[in-house]
């Protein structure tokens, strides 16, 4: 089956009827300076389907290789892993811009290794643009892809895919010194021709210089709320994890909610009242 398909009878994988307009990225990249752009993160079709119609962008984040793979780092995450889920992501919504994270090592060594992967993202998944890290030392590879038809969001400040580099997650930009690199750096992948640059854990004062320096609306996570958006990690929002970074804001406590769930069912289980007399099948009279 093509993943561009489109099926329109409403089932378990397809709850929504009548498909929406998608978004475009230069829709999304007329928004800069208006209201918010609305952006979380999704690796799943369900998750996709719950999650479109509020926002106007769902990145498939390679952070899915802690949320959903539990590994240390996102830099284990493969290629293989980003195409397989932003195919359901793509699958599972109709209206956001669908975006890929390219995982470490996809893309650093040439322009020419990015644009293989980067072809293999959009051409397997049906996404509309990739996202990549790195400031100055990217920019050639950005405008590379630009030139050859591939929509690229950046991403500066804390660049997760660094840590061994950084040494941890920590915000970025205390000293004047990292506050200029950033700022050049911000700078650099815009003129470069990213459409979206998302700034990751830098103070408030960089992520306003830096939103007015560039072209492209800027997404903060953890950078304050004078970003043109706001992306974070669904799973994170959704309070699914004890820990998660002080600028996470909970909006809920699926953690709790699934644990209290899930002892109910083991009780119910456990005492044989699950299944009761409607979940029996019997034969018809
Ligand atoms: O991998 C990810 O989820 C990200 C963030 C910007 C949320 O890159």
């Amino acid at each position: 089956m093509s993943i561009h398909s489109l099926d329109t009878a409403t089932s378990r994988a397809n709850p929504v009827p009548a498909p929406m307009k998608r978004l475009t990225v230069p829709k999304l990249k007329a928004m800069k300076g208006g209201e918010p752009i609305v952006m979380l993160t999704a690796y799943t079709a369900r998750m996709a389907q719950l999650l479109d119609p509020h926002c106007d962008l769902l990145l498939v984040g390679d952070s899915l290789g802690q949320v959903i793979y539990g590994l240390p780092s996102t830099v284990p995450v493969t290629l293989e892993m980003m195409c397989a889920h932003g195919a359901a992501v793509v699958r599972g919504s109709w209206h956001a811009v669908v975006a890929v994270d390219m995982p470490f090592g996809a893309y650093e060594a040439s322009p020419q290794q990015a644009f293989e992967s980067a072809s293999r993202i959009l051409k397997e998944t049906g996404a509309a643009a990739v996202k990549l890290e790195g400031g100055e030392a990217m920019a050639e590879t950005i405008a590379f892809l630009t030139a050859r038809g591939i929509p690229v969001i950046g991403h500066v400040g804390l660049t997760p895919q660094a840590v061994n580099a950084l040494g941890g997650y920590g915000a970025r930009g205390r000293s004047e010194a990292e506050a200029a690199k950033i700022l050049a750096d911000a700078r650099a992948v815009d003129a470069a021709g990213c459409f979206l640059l998302v700034l990751e854990g830098v103070m408030e004062e960089i992520a306003a210089e830096a939103t007015k320096a560039v072209g492209c609306p800027t997404i903060g996570i953890g950078a304050s709320a004078s970003c043109d958006g706001q992306v974070l990690v669904t799973e994170d929002m959704l309070g699914l994890f004890e820990r998660a970074p002080r600028f996470v804001k909970r909006y809920d406590d699926f953690a709790g909610r699934i644990g209290e769930a899930a002892a109910a069912y083991a009780a119910e289980v456990r005492s044989r009242a699950f299944p009761g007399e409607e979940q029996v099948y019997r034969p018809k009279k």
